[in-house]
């Protein structure tokens, strides 16, 4: 339990001025002066002249200028885990006509209820390095949402990026790769919020580890530290990796950002008004609302300055009944602590946020309970009370089972291919290991997807949804092995050796051997793996099944599911190892999106959006697994900057196994003729002015008379987080012991300011994503892809750039398409390279730059096979 008064935001202000010192100190970190984070404040107010938001912004301020204190309170309070139905909501505003907002998971589908599709991950869907197919997958995602009476879906994932190949969560975003990862936010967002749910871009920032995120979480494994991890992030990394995406989403018009669990730089991610007031609303430009990650929020009145706008779920912990904000909040207005302008922006946001995706303040009802599958039941699930029919068992998934097997069969990466596929009406057909078949105990046997039993899907922990049907390989396989008159047989376990043995010594065999690893979220422990990966070696003895197989048959076909790369050295060369694939984590259909490749219906263009090293140690990046700083927060210095993933592996000059952007079809293409063009960008110019004054909405009532809880009205709920004073005594209303000791001396400087502020030179004016000319195309690169097979294709060329100086990356991904192409013909790739493609982030002039070294385009169809180049005029 840790019960945080809300003055001691003090100890994560700066109380030393210092960095990432000693990077290759070997002192103990105790004696090392602590990463540290500068304050900025005030808190951005909305601009109403922000592109896209200005009609949302129009209609919010309608709205909240005849919202009252209270309801203004009610809107940016959870009401408590457990408390209504979805897994979090906030309190209504019956009185203006709007039903309490519900917030639920996941990325990959509506999480804990039914008749909803489970898709395929984040990551899966970076592989198809297909735009439209990411957007058709937020779309499909966003109306099942809505179709529950979900707000707003509580993704996509940009954090984790996916700095350790060992991370817990990475499956739920996209790719190391933060251009890769920026295309996935941006469209899946454009798809989810066009389909009218409110997307929540994720966790904001620096979240690349589950060890250690949360205190009692940590504790619960036996790891005894006080505060949460720090990630140190430097300035230019967290611009040029791990802010990269979220630039991208906020352009993308995302409604809400999910602030994390772990600190940067030793302040709580929901409390750090650097990273939330500095650099997401005042450079960004971000117009949305900022919800804390659910219980990481540590503050009362320090996260309202500090940027926070809304409290998931609302009480300090789960089920205290007490909350940082709600009635402190509505205290904190009246005494003066938090300006009223502040509780004014945290409800325009919220409302603009809302007004960008909805049409009509009447929301169809939330109709199904997050906490339960049964029809009838308690809608106030902790008080158990408000017994009522709580799930209506609403099917939302209409036809998207179809886009689930495109995506998870145009997701599917083939990383070799001596000739054994296509699959053609093989002789006979045996197919091994329990990765290929079901979980014996039911898709949904294992509570959020916690185990790792029969064909993987998904992950395991929040990021997950229930199945409506699992599609296994074995059943698909054996359904196609059937109409093509094959013989077909499968063992699906991975330790009958001898029958295995047996069958696939047989003659005229062809062989497909399914292996996987998992990992997920922290509160689940699955086989000794707290969320993070302990290793990156196959599960349950996958290596010696691989390995036994290819030693009896000649035609081996490895398939994988994993969560991200795994290693492949002991076997990947062997000569009897014909096929591998990596399939990721392809949801409901797995098995027809693997049929539809082994067989050639999909020609496959995936692309690892990974690399896959030979061993470990040889990503230069893990996760902290041990506590480094005594009981204090354990300190993840990310020293390696922004080589991470293939930038670290061209860095070092090491080899791989295969490198990032790899990926085999069952046709060839030939690359020629690089041209560039250059357009007539213009000069940057560096945003100035300043914004206008604060505004407020509305008056308020000052005495505390009007803010005692109605009980004339409706019963006090048990647990439940209201806006309410108990009495108008406001110490004993706060419950706090330290209620107003620290009077004017408790917020920072500059906190309270409502002066108009000056822009940041990095910024948009009015553009969400930061300065416009940020965007301009510098230079267009176009290149002859052929297809030199037989058979049409798709192909995914990618464009690269080196900016030339001796800090950057070999080579950095910027563009790519997915061109389909007939056989024989020749088509244009056409790529753009913006302003921000060619810059670095300059850390004292706080703004992009491009540099004076030579910079070189390179297009190919991988990180590693660049075969065509050009420098650039
Ligand atoms: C974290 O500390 C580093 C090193 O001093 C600094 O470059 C960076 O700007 C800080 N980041 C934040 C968000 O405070
Ligand atoms: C706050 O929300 C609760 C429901 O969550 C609702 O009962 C109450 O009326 C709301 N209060 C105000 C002032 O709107
Ligand atoms: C955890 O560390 C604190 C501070 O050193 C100590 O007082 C406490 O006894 C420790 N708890 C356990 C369970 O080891
Ligand atoms: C107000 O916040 C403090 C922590 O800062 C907490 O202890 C107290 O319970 C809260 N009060 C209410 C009414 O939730
Ligand atoms: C399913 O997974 C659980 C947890 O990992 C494990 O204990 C159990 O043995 C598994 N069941 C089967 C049938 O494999
Ligand atoms: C089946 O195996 C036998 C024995 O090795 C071989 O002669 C025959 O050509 C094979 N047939 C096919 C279709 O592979
Ligand atoms: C790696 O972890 C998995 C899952 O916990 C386990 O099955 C496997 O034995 C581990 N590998 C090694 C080499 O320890
Ligand atoms: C390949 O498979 C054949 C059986 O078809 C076996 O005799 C041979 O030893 C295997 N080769 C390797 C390198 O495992
Ligand atoms: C407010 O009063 C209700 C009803 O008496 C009680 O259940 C609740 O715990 C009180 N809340 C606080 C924060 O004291
Ligand atoms: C104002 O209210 C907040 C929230 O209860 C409290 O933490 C703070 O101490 C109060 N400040 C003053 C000056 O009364």
């Amino acid at each position: 339990m840790r019960l945080r008064s809300a003055a001691q935001w003090l100890l994560v202000l700066p109380a030393r001025s210092s960095g990432l010192a000693d990077k290759n100190s070997h002192q103990p970190l105790e004696k090392r002066t602590l990463a540290t984070s500068e304050p900025f404040y005030p808190s951005p107010w909305m601009n109403p002249d922000a592109d896209g938001w200005t009609e949302a912004y129009a209609r919010a301020k309608e709205f909240v200028s005849r919202m009252t204190l209270l309801e203004k309170v009610n809107l940016t309070t959870g009401v408590g885990w457990e408390a209504e139905q979805c897994v979090g909501q906030v309190g209504a505003i019956p009185r203006l006509g709007l039903r309490s907002l519900c917030m639920q998971d996941s990325p990959l589908g509506v999480r804990g209820t039914d008749f909803n599709s489970g898709f395929p991950s984040g990551q899966t869907a970076a592989a198809t390095f297909d735009r439209g197919l990411i957007y058709r997958r937020g779309y499909a995602m966003g109306q099942e949402a809505r179709g529950k009476g979900v707000n707003v879906l509580l993704g996509p994932v940009a954090g984790p990026l996916g700095r350790a190949p060992t991370g817990g969560r990475n499956w739920e975003g996209f790719s190391p790769d933060p251009v890769l990862t920026g295309v996935g936010m941006a469209e899946s967002i454009k798809g989810i919020q066009d389909a009218g749910t409110i997307a929540c871009a994720k966790h904001f920032i620096g979240n690349e580890q589950e060890h250690f995120r949360q205190v009692g979480e940590a504790q619960g494994y036996g790891f005894n530290i006080s505060e949460a991890l720090s990630s140190n992030i430097d300035d230019k990394t967290l611009h040029e990796l791990y802010l990269w995406p979220f630039a991208d989403a906020v352009r993308a018009g995302v409604g809400s950002v999910m602030c994390s669990y772990q600190q940067l730089n030793n302040s709580y991610s929901c409390q750090n008004s650097k990273l939330l007031n500095g650099l997401l609303k005042g450079e960004l430009g971000f117009q949305g609302f900022v919800m804390s990650d659910w219980q990481a929020q540590h503050t009362g009145a320090a996260s309202a300055v500090a940027g926070l706008d809304m409290t998931m779920p609302g009480d300090t912990e789960f089920n205290t009944g007490r909350s940082y904000w709600g009635a402190n909040l509505t205290l904190a207005v009246l005494n003066g602590t938090v300006p009223a302008y502040r509780i004014d922006d945290m409800a325009m946001r919220i409302m603009a946020a809302f007004f960008k995706v909805n049409k009509d303040i009447k929301l169809d009802p939330i109709n199904f309970s997050f906490w339960t599958l049964d029809t009838y039941g308690p809608i106030h699930w902790a008080a158990q009370t408000g017994y009522q029919q709580i799930n209506y068992h609403v099917d939302v998934r209409a036809d998207h089972g179809s886009l689930i097997r495109e995506i998870g069969a145009k997701g599917t990466v083939l990383l070799k291919n001596t000739g054994s596929l296509p699959l053609k009406k093989p002789k006979f057909l045996a197919v091994i290991g329990e990765d290929a078949g079901p979980n014996t105990s039911g898709p949904n046997s294992c509570s959020d997807r916690g185990c790792d039993n029969g064909t993987l899907a998904m992950g395991w922990g929040s990021g997950t949804a229930n199945f409506p049907y699992v599609v296994t390989p074995d059943a698909a396989l054996q359904a196609q092995a059937l109409q093509d008159g094959s013989r077909y047989e499968s063992i699906l376990s991975n330790y009958a050796t001898s029958q295995i043995k047996a069958l696939v010594s047989q003659a005229n065999v062809t062989a497909i051997v399914f292996v996987n690893a998992d990992s997920g979220e922290g509160y689940i422990n699955v086989d000794g793996n707290m969320g993070d990966r302990k290793n990156l070696t196959l599960w349950k003895d996958g290596d010696a099944l691989v390995k036994n197989v290819a030693s009896w048959c000649s035609n081996t076909i490895v398939v994988i599911h994993s969560p991200g790369p795994v290693l492949l050295t002991e076997w990947y060369n062997s000569p009897n190892v014909t096929a591998i694939l990596w399939a990721g984590l392809p949801g409901q259909e797995s098995g027809n999106s693997i049929a539809d490749v082994l067989y050639g219906r999909v020609n496959p263009a995936a692309r690892s959006p990974f690399t896959w090293g030979p061993t470990r140690e040889s990503y230069g990046t893990d996760v902290l697994y041990t506590p480094n700083n005594g009981n204090g927060a354990p300190q993840d210095d990310f020293t390696e900057g922004v080589f991470i993933d293939y930038r670290y592996f061209d860095k070092t000059n090491s080899s791989v196994i295969y490198e990032f952007g790899h990926g085999l079809s069952y046709t060839t293409f030939e690359y020629s003729n690089i041209r560039v063009q250059k357009s007539n960008a213009g000069k940057y110019e560096p945003t100035t002015g300043k914004t206008s004054p604060a505004p407020t909405f509305g008056n308020f009532s000052t005495n505390l008379k009007d803010y005692v809880f109605p009980s004339h009205e409706f019963p006090y709920v048990y647990e439940y987080i209201y806006p309410y004073l108990n009495t108008t005594d406001p110490k004993a209303a706060s419950g706090d012991a330290n209620y107003g000791q620290t009077a004017d001396k408790f917020l920072p400087p500059h906190a309270t300011d409502s002066s108009a502020q000056p822009l940041l030179r990095s910024s948009g004016k009015n553009s969400p994503g930061g300065n416009r000319q940020l965007y301009d195309v510098m230079y267009t690169i176009t290149a002859d892809i052929k297809n030199t097979g037989s058979i049409v294709g798709e192909e995914v060329p990618q464009l690269y750039v080196a900016l030339g100086g001796p800090d950057d990356p070999k080579v950095q991904l910027r563009d790519f398409d997915r061109i389909r192409i007939d056989p024989g013909k020749t088509a244009q790739f056409r790529g753009t390279l913006t302003r921000r493609d060619l810059s670095n982030w300059d850390t004292t002039l706080q703004d992009w730059v491009i540099s004076k070294y030579k910079k070189t385009a390179y297009v190919g169809r991988s990180s590693r096979k660049l075969d065509l180049s050009i420098e650039l005029p």
